[in-house]
């Protein structure tokens, strides 16, 4: 198969991308390599790296030409930046999704369209949210995505387009951009700079290794129905304080720098998916435990400083910390 992939510069997409090489599928990436986007995540993968916009339909039918499916991971994808400028995640996360559903309209092509567990806001603990829940999502990030599904199934009703999506729960691994949970504090820990811990730290994510995500995200790819949402969850729900706890464990930083800052705005408290669906109709389970899929993690940045260090070091990085990191911290 032919396969586009959006955002296969960024984290999972990368992972994506040498996934469906590695089975001997034809790949093309289109990605506009925002802050977040870095082809050294492709090395060793060998595909085309189309630089432009999903938003942009020229660019979208020139790199989708010939190819049998879409599979798209571009997003403006960080509650914290979504929250410090609301607007830049529309064009991407709305009218980009509108753009590739356009382009699946005219091809008869197939959209796969990677959604998130944050379009169904936050739980109380015990319950777990499933695919036919209505979404409310808290964040200006989820509320973009939440309209990113919802074009997806007015164009699979209203044009009958092959589209589906997924919804994943926070995924972790090698190449996440180091404004995230667990690679900012991995890497703060490794530097000896403070883990910037938000509110109690009581907050409840459920934490599924990126291989496993991108096997889901397959398997909807070939096994997946039109119209459909599927939820992939790791069923590994941990507390942040827990995560933080593992980051000094795992590099013996001090729990000196471990500082309770403000709360985020909004903040969920806790996300859990019901994967029932998946697992009985695309076949799929995670299969990495925490321990595995986190000492993994855990290696790979202290092995590949030199991969975090260009982007920790670039003015764009430092000038978002700070906005981001400086008062909280002073406080
Ligand atoms: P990321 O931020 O690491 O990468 C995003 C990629 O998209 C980058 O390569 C960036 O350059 C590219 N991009 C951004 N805007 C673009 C545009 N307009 N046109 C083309 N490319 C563009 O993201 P990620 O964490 O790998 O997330 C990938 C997808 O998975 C997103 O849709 C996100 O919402 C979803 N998701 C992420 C998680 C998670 O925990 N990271 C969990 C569930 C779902
Ligand atoms: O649930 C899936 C989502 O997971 C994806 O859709 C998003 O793209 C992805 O960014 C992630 O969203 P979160 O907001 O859950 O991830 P983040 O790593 O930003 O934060 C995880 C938790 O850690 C959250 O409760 C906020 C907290 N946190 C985060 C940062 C960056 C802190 O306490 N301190 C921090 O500095």
């Amino acid at each position: 198969m032919r396969v586009l992939v959006t955002g296969g510069a960024g984290f999972i997409g990368s992972h994506f991308v040498k996934r469906l090489v590695a089975g001997g599928d034809d790949v093309v990436v289109l990605d506009k390599l925002t802050y977040a986007g870095n082809p050294e995540n492709l090395e060793g993968a060998p595909v085309d790296l189309v630089v432009g916009d999903i938003a942009d339909p020229d660019a979208v039918a020139a790199a989708g030409r010939g190819c049998d499916a879409v599979v798209n991971f571009a997003a403006e994808t960080h509650v914290d930046r979504s929250i410090l400028g609301p607007r830049d995640v529309v064009e991407t996360n709305v009218t980009g999704v509108l753009t590739l559903l356009e382009w699946a309209r005219e091809t008869g092509g197939r959209l796969v369209h990677v959604s998130t567990d944050e379009v169904y806001g936050d739980l109380e603990a015990g319950g777990a949210s499933r695919e036919s829940d209505p979404l409310r999502p808290s964040s200006p990030y989820s509320a973009s995505k939440a309209a990113g599904d919802l074009q997806v199934f007015a164009y699979v009703r209203t044009y009958g387009v092959d589209a589906l999506l997924t919804r994943g729960s926070n995924t972790y691994g090698p190449n996440q951009y180091p404004e995230k949970l667990l690679p900012l504090f991995l890497t703060n820990a490794l530097d000896g700079e403070p883990l910037p811990m938000y509110g109690d730290g009581r907050q409840v994510r459920d934490w599924l290794f990126v291989e496993d995500h991108c096997a889901g995200i397959e398997r909807a790819l070939r096994a997946g129905r039109a119209g459909e949402a599927y939820n992939l969850g790791g069923d590994d729900e941990r507390e942040n304080r827990e995560i933080t706890e593992r980051v000094l464990e795992a590099t013996g930083a001090s729990p000196d720098l471990v500082r309770r800052v403000t709360d985020r705005a909004g903040h969920d408290r806790r996300y859990s998916l019901d994967t029932t669906k998946a697992r009985v109709e695309l076949d799929w389970a995670p299969m990495t435990s925490f321990d595995e899929g986190f000492a993994r993690t855990a290696a790979w940045y202290r092995d590949n400083r030199s991969w975090w260090e260009a982007i920790k070091s670039s003015e764009g990085y430092r000038a978002y910390y700070d906005t981001q990191y400086a008062e909280r911290l002073k406080a």
